[in-house]
Protein backbone atom coordinates (compact mmCIF):
# COMPACT_ATOMS: atom_id res chain seq x y z
CA UNK A 1 0.00 0.00 0.00
CA UNK A 2 1.41 3.53 -0.64
CA UNK A 3 2.09 5.34 2.47
CA UNK A 4 -0.08 8.20 0.98
CA UNK A 5 -3.06 6.08 0.76
CA UNK A 6 -2.05 4.66 4.43
CA UNK A 7 -1.68 8.44 5.64
CA UNK A 8 -5.94 8.84 4.28
CA UNK A 9 -6.81 5.61 5.87
CA UNK A 10 -5.69 6.29 8.71
CA UNK A 11 -6.28 10.21 8.99
CA UNK A 12 -10.47 8.68 8.45
CA UNK A 13 -10.01 6.54 11.24
CA UNK A 14 -8.10 8.83 13.40
CA UNK A 15 -11.17 11.95 12.62
CA UNK A 16 -13.68 9.49 13.30
CA UNK A 17 -12.73 7.50 16.65
CA UNK A 18 -11.47 11.16 18.02
CA UNK A 19 -14.42 12.69 17.23
CA UNK A 20 -16.61 10.15 18.84
CA UNK A 21 -14.24 10.19 22.19
CA UNK A 22 -14.18 13.86 22.34
CA UNK A 23 -18.02 14.73 20.76
CA UNK A 24 -18.74 17.70 23.70
CA UNK A 25 -19.12 21.34 22.62
CA UNK A 26 -17.13 22.45 25.82
CA UNK A 27 -14.27 24.58 25.65
CA UNK A 28 -11.72 21.69 26.89
CA UNK A 29 -13.19 19.25 24.12
CA UNK A 30 -12.82 21.91 21.58
CA UNK A 31 -9.58 22.95 22.75
CA UNK A 32 -8.87 19.03 22.16
CA UNK A 33 -9.89 18.61 18.89
CA UNK A 34 -8.22 21.99 17.53
CA UNK A 35 -4.82 20.16 18.76
CA UNK A 36 -5.92 16.75 17.56
CA UNK A 37 -7.24 17.50 13.74
CA UNK A 38 -4.63 20.02 12.98
CA UNK A 39 -2.26 19.16 10.18
CA UNK A 40 -0.32 16.38 11.77
CA UNK A 41 2.29 14.76 9.50
CA UNK A 42 1.11 11.34 11.40
CA UNK A 43 4.56 10.38 10.88
CA UNK A 44 3.96 7.82 13.82
CA UNK A 45 1.08 6.28 13.40
CA UNK A 46 2.24 5.54 9.66
CA UNK A 47 5.27 4.25 11.01
CA UNK A 48 2.95 2.25 12.85
CA UNK A 49 1.49 1.25 10.14
CA UNK A 50 4.22 0.42 8.23
CA UNK A 51 6.08 -1.61 11.54
CA UNK A 52 3.07 -3.73 11.91
CA UNK A 53 2.86 -4.98 7.89
CA UNK A 54 6.40 -5.57 8.14
CA UNK A 55 6.10 -7.60 10.88
CA UNK A 56 2.88 -9.59 9.73
CA UNK A 57 1.41 -8.05 12.44
CA UNK A 58 -2.56 -6.73 12.94
CA UNK A 59 -2.91 -3.31 10.65
CA UNK A 60 -6.32 -2.71 12.70
CA UNK A 61 -4.07 -3.01 15.94
CA UNK A 62 -1.67 -0.69 14.80
CA UNK A 63 -4.87 2.22 14.18
CA UNK A 64 -5.74 1.87 17.35
CA UNK A 65 -1.86 2.15 18.79
CA UNK A 66 -1.57 4.89 16.24
CA UNK A 67 -4.51 6.58 17.14
CA UNK A 68 -2.96 6.38 20.92
CA UNK A 69 0.43 7.50 20.30
CA UNK A 70 -0.82 10.58 18.19
CA UNK A 71 -2.93 11.58 21.14
CA UNK A 72 0.38 11.52 23.28
CA UNK A 73 2.34 12.98 21.25
CA UNK A 74 -0.46 15.63 20.53
CA UNK A 75 -0.31 16.41 24.29
CA UNK A 76 3.80 16.48 24.30
CA UNK A 77 3.15 19.31 21.62
CA UNK A 78 0.58 21.41 23.37
CA UNK A 79 2.49 21.31 26.62
CA UNK A 80 5.90 21.88 24.52
CA UNK A 81 4.41 25.10 22.83
CA UNK A 82 3.66 26.93 26.53
CA UNK A 83 5.14 30.02 27.56
CA UNK A 84 6.68 27.87 30.66
CA UNK A 85 8.33 25.48 28.06
CA UNK A 86 9.51 26.84 24.15
CA UNK A 87 6.55 29.43 24.43
CA UNK A 88 5.66 29.08 20.70
CA UNK A 89 2.68 31.26 19.11
CA UNK A 90 2.34 28.53 15.82
CA UNK A 91 1.67 25.00 15.53
CA UNK A 92 0.98 22.85 12.71
CA UNK A 93 0.00 25.76 10.77
CA UNK A 94 -2.18 27.53 13.03
CA UNK A 95 -2.28 29.81 16.17
CA UNK A 96 -1.27 27.25 19.55
CA UNK A 97 -3.55 25.94 21.62
CA UNK A 98 -2.40 28.00 24.61
CA UNK A 99 -2.70 31.25 22.59
CA UNK A 100 -5.89 30.05 21.11
CA UNK A 101 -7.82 28.91 24.31
CA UNK A 102 -5.81 30.29 27.24
CA UNK A 103 -2.87 28.67 29.08
CA UNK A 104 -4.96 26.91 31.40
CA UNK A 105 -7.15 25.34 28.89
CA UNK A 106 -4.00 24.28 26.84
CA UNK A 107 -2.22 22.40 30.27
CA UNK A 108 -5.48 20.49 30.43
CA UNK A 109 -6.00 19.73 27.41
CA UNK A 110 -2.76 18.33 27.20
CA UNK A 111 -3.47 16.53 31.02
CA UNK A 112 -6.67 15.00 29.27
CA UNK A 113 -4.69 13.55 26.41
CA UNK A 114 -2.44 11.81 27.77
CA UNK A 115 -4.56 10.34 30.46
CA UNK A 116 -7.63 9.51 27.67
CA UNK A 117 -4.55 7.95 25.28
CA UNK A 118 -4.21 4.66 28.05
CA UNK A 119 -8.37 4.14 28.01
CA UNK A 120 -8.71 4.82 24.92
CA UNK A 121 -6.13 2.08 23.84
CA UNK A 122 -7.25 -0.63 26.61
CA UNK A 123 -10.91 -0.13 25.49
CA UNK A 124 -10.34 -0.79 21.78
CA UNK A 125 -7.81 -3.40 21.74
CA UNK A 126 -10.38 -5.62 23.89
CA UNK A 127 -13.31 -4.91 21.73
CA UNK A 128 -10.25 -6.27 19.00
CA UNK A 129 -9.66 -9.41 20.98
CA UNK A 130 -6.20 -8.43 22.10
CA UNK A 131 -5.27 -10.89 24.22
CA UNK A 132 -5.14 -9.22 28.01
CA UNK A 133 -1.34 -9.80 28.80
CA UNK A 134 -0.36 -8.68 25.67
CA UNK A 135 -2.83 -5.31 26.14
CA UNK A 136 -0.81 -5.06 29.39
CA UNK A 137 2.75 -5.55 27.87
CA UNK A 138 1.95 -3.10 25.26
CA UNK A 139 0.23 0.01 27.54
CA UNK A 140 3.75 -0.45 29.55
CA UNK A 141 5.49 0.38 26.80
CA UNK A 142 3.40 3.13 26.59
CA UNK A 143 3.67 4.40 29.23
CA UNK A 144 7.47 3.89 30.19
CA UNK A 145 8.06 5.88 26.59
CA UNK A 146 6.00 8.66 27.20
CA UNK A 147 6.88 9.63 31.32
CA UNK A 148 10.09 9.57 33.39
CA UNK A 149 11.92 7.19 31.03
CA UNK A 150 10.81 8.50 27.80
CA UNK A 151 9.37 11.56 26.50
CA UNK A 152 8.87 13.90 29.59
CA UNK A 153 12.50 13.04 31.19
CA UNK A 154 13.82 14.18 27.45
CA UNK A 155 11.86 17.29 27.92
CA UNK A 156 12.91 17.79 31.20
CA UNK A 157 16.68 17.40 29.96
CA UNK A 158 16.29 19.98 26.91
CA UNK A 159 14.58 23.09 28.92
CA UNK A 160 17.37 22.28 31.68
CA UNK A 161 19.78 22.71 29.06
CA UNK A 162 18.61 25.81 27.35
CA UNK A 163 21.40 28.49 27.91
CA UNK A 164 18.70 31.40 27.82
CA UNK A 165 17.37 29.88 31.47
CA UNK A 166 19.09 30.09 34.73
CA UNK A 167 21.12 27.21 35.60
CA UNK A 168 22.02 26.21 31.94
CA UNK A 169 24.78 23.57 32.27
CA UNK A 170 26.37 23.58 28.35
CA UNK A 171 28.44 26.64 28.49
CA UNK A 172 30.86 24.31 30.76
CA UNK A 173 31.11 21.34 28.26
CA UNK A 174 33.68 20.11 25.63
CA UNK A 175 32.35 19.48 22.38
CA UNK A 176 31.89 15.28 23.13
CA UNK A 177 30.17 16.31 26.89
CA UNK A 178 27.59 17.93 24.73
CA UNK A 179 27.12 15.24 22.20
CA UNK A 180 26.71 12.70 24.69
CA UNK A 181 24.13 14.82 26.62
CA UNK A 182 22.49 15.67 23.24
CA UNK A 183 22.17 12.07 21.86
CA UNK A 184 20.54 11.64 25.58
CA UNK A 185 18.25 14.40 25.28
CA UNK A 186 16.82 13.12 21.42
CA UNK A 187 16.97 9.52 21.95
CA UNK A 188 14.42 10.35 25.21
CA UNK A 189 12.51 13.46 24.11
CA UNK A 190 11.59 12.36 20.50
CA UNK A 191 13.21 8.83 19.66
CA UNK A 192 11.10 7.18 22.78
CA UNK A 193 7.28 8.07 21.20
CA UNK A 194 8.72 7.36 18.06
CA UNK A 195 10.20 3.86 18.56
CA UNK A 196 6.53 3.21 20.38
CA UNK A 197 5.01 3.50 17.60
CA UNK A 198 6.91 0.93 15.74
CA UNK A 199 6.79 -1.07 18.53
CA UNK A 200 3.18 -0.88 18.96
CA UNK A 201 2.90 -1.65 15.67
CA UNK A 202 4.51 -5.12 16.00
CA UNK A 203 3.11 -6.55 19.03
CA UNK A 204 -0.64 -5.86 17.35
CA UNK A 205 -1.85 -9.44 17.25
CA UNK A 206 -4.25 -11.61 18.70
CA UNK A 207 -2.49 -14.85 18.03
CA UNK A 208 0.78 -15.74 20.19
CA UNK A 209 3.42 -13.35 21.43
CA UNK A 210 5.52 -11.92 19.34
CA UNK A 211 9.34 -13.32 19.39
CA UNK A 212 11.46 -10.75 21.19
CA UNK A 213 14.58 -10.97 18.99
CA UNK A 214 12.43 -9.42 16.37
CA UNK A 215 11.11 -6.66 18.75
CA UNK A 216 14.83 -6.08 19.92
CA UNK A 217 15.32 -5.36 15.68
CA UNK A 218 12.23 -3.76 15.92
CA UNK A 219 13.64 -1.19 18.89
CA UNK A 220 17.10 -0.90 16.64
CA UNK A 221 15.20 0.73 13.97
CA UNK A 222 12.94 3.08 16.08
CA UNK A 223 15.72 4.66 17.73
CA UNK A 224 17.74 5.17 14.59
CA UNK A 225 14.71 6.39 12.85
CA UNK A 226 13.56 8.71 15.78
CA UNK A 227 17.27 10.39 16.70
CA UNK A 228 17.14 11.17 12.81
CA UNK A 229 13.81 12.71 12.98
CA UNK A 230 14.72 14.83 16.09
CA UNK A 231 18.19 16.15 13.89
CA UNK A 232 16.39 16.52 11.16
CA UNK A 233 13.93 19.15 12.88
CA UNK A 234 17.31 20.54 14.28
CA UNK A 235 18.17 20.94 10.95
CA UNK A 236 14.94 22.48 9.35
CA UNK A 237 14.60 25.02 12.27
CA UNK A 238 17.29 26.39 10.54
CA UNK A 239 17.22 25.89 7.16
CA UNK A 240 12.88 26.24 6.57
CA UNK A 241 10.81 28.66 7.09
CA UNK A 242 8.07 29.10 9.49
CA UNK A 243 5.00 28.64 6.23
CA UNK A 244 6.78 25.60 5.13
CA UNK A 245 7.46 24.07 8.70
CA UNK A 246 3.13 25.47 10.20
CA UNK A 247 5.49 26.14 13.36
CA UNK A 248 7.89 29.21 14.07
CA UNK A 249 11.42 28.70 12.18
CA UNK A 250 14.97 29.80 13.79
CA UNK A 251 13.78 29.32 17.30
CA UNK A 252 16.43 26.99 18.65
CA UNK A 253 19.07 28.96 18.18
CA UNK A 254 17.16 32.46 19.85
CA UNK A 255 16.41 29.81 22.86
CA UNK A 256 19.97 28.93 23.03
CA UNK A 257 18.73 24.94 22.41
CA UNK A 258 21.46 22.48 22.27
CA UNK A 259 21.23 21.25 18.80
CA UNK A 260 23.21 19.28 16.48
CA UNK A 261 23.62 21.92 14.08
CA UNK A 262 24.82 24.23 17.17
CA UNK A 263 27.69 21.67 17.61
CA UNK A 264 28.11 20.24 14.03
CA UNK A 265 26.69 22.80 11.74
CA UNK A 266 23.82 22.09 9.24
CA UNK A 267 26.05 20.01 6.50
CA UNK A 268 27.53 17.44 9.30
CA UNK A 269 24.34 17.03 10.90
CA UNK A 270 22.32 16.60 7.33
CA UNK A 271 24.93 14.03 6.49
CA UNK A 272 24.58 12.65 10.19
CA UNK A 273 20.37 12.02 9.87
CA UNK A 274 20.86 10.44 6.11
CA UNK A 275 23.27 8.09 7.58
CA UNK A 276 20.99 6.70 10.83
CA UNK A 277 18.42 6.68 8.19
CA UNK A 278 20.47 4.30 5.99
CA UNK A 279 21.27 2.37 8.53
CA UNK A 280 17.68 1.65 9.36
CA UNK A 281 17.32 0.77 5.71
CA UNK A 282 20.05 -1.79 6.21
CA UNK A 283 18.17 -3.31 9.28
CA UNK A 284 14.62 -3.95 7.47
CA UNK A 285 15.82 -7.57 5.55
CA UNK A 286 16.35 -8.17 8.54
CA UNK A 287 12.92 -7.62 10.40
CA UNK A 288 10.23 -7.60 7.69
CA UNK A 289 8.92 -11.03 7.41
CA UNK A 290 8.09 -12.42 3.45
CA UNK A 291 9.40 -9.43 2.57
CA UNK A 292 6.69 -6.64 3.79
CA UNK A 293 8.95 -3.58 4.23
CA UNK A 294 7.77 -1.73 1.57
CA UNK A 295 5.83 0.84 3.31
CA UNK A 296 8.55 1.54 5.86
CA UNK A 297 11.12 2.24 3.12
CA UNK A 298 8.83 4.64 1.89
CA UNK A 299 8.78 6.46 4.48
CA UNK A 300 12.38 6.06 5.29
CA UNK A 301 12.85 7.90 1.83
CA UNK A 302 10.22 10.59 2.49
CA UNK A 303 12.41 11.41 5.94
CA UNK A 304 15.23 11.31 3.65
CA UNK A 305 14.32 13.63 1.54
CA UNK A 306 13.26 16.18 3.88
CA UNK A 307 16.26 16.89 5.67
CA UNK A 308 18.00 17.97 2.49
C1 LIG B 1 7.40 17.68 16.17
O1 LIG B 1 6.97 16.44 15.71
C2 LIG B 1 8.11 17.49 17.46
C3 LIG B 1 9.26 16.60 17.37
C4 LIG B 1 9.40 15.57 18.10
C5 LIG B 1 10.32 16.93 16.44
P1 LIG B 1 6.39 16.29 14.24
O2 LIG B 1 7.32 16.92 13.27
O3 LIG B 1 6.05 14.87 14.00
O4 LIG B 1 5.07 17.18 14.32
P2 LIG B 1 3.65 16.99 13.63
O5 LIG B 1 2.97 15.88 14.35
O6 LIG B 1 3.86 16.67 12.18
O7 LIG B 1 2.98 18.31 13.83
C1 LIG C 1 9.97 18.69 20.97
O1 LIG C 1 11.14 19.07 20.37
C2 LIG C 1 9.88 17.29 21.22
C3 LIG C 1 8.67 16.96 21.97
C4 LIG C 1 8.70 16.00 22.83
C5 LIG C 1 7.41 17.67 21.80
P1 LIG C 1 11.09 20.54 19.75
O2 LIG C 1 10.78 21.54 20.80
O3 LIG C 1 12.28 20.76 18.92
O4 LIG C 1 9.81 20.38 18.80
P2 LIG C 1 9.23 21.57 17.93
O5 LIG C 1 10.34 22.06 17.05
O6 LIG C 1 8.71 22.60 18.85
O7 LIG C 1 8.15 20.89 17.12
MG1 LIG D 1 10.95 21.69 22.85
MG1 LIG E 1 9.39 23.20 20.63
MG1 LIG F 1 12.28 21.68 17.03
Amino acid sequence: MPTEEMKKKFNTFFKEEMTSFYPEDHTLFRAIRYALFASGKRVRPLLTCASAKMTGAKLEMAYVSGVAVEMIHTYSLIHDDLPGMDNDDLRRGKPTTHRMFGEGMAILAGDALVTDAPLYFVSKMNELGCKPELINEMLIEILKSSGTSGMVFGQSLDIINDSNKVGAATGQRDEAQKLELLKKIHYNKTGRLICLAMKLGAMGRTDSRIDQQLLNKVEELGDLIGLSFQVTDDVLDIISTSDKLGKTANKDSQQGKLTYPSIWGVEKSQKYACELLDKSVALIDEVSLAGEGEELRQIITALRNRVN
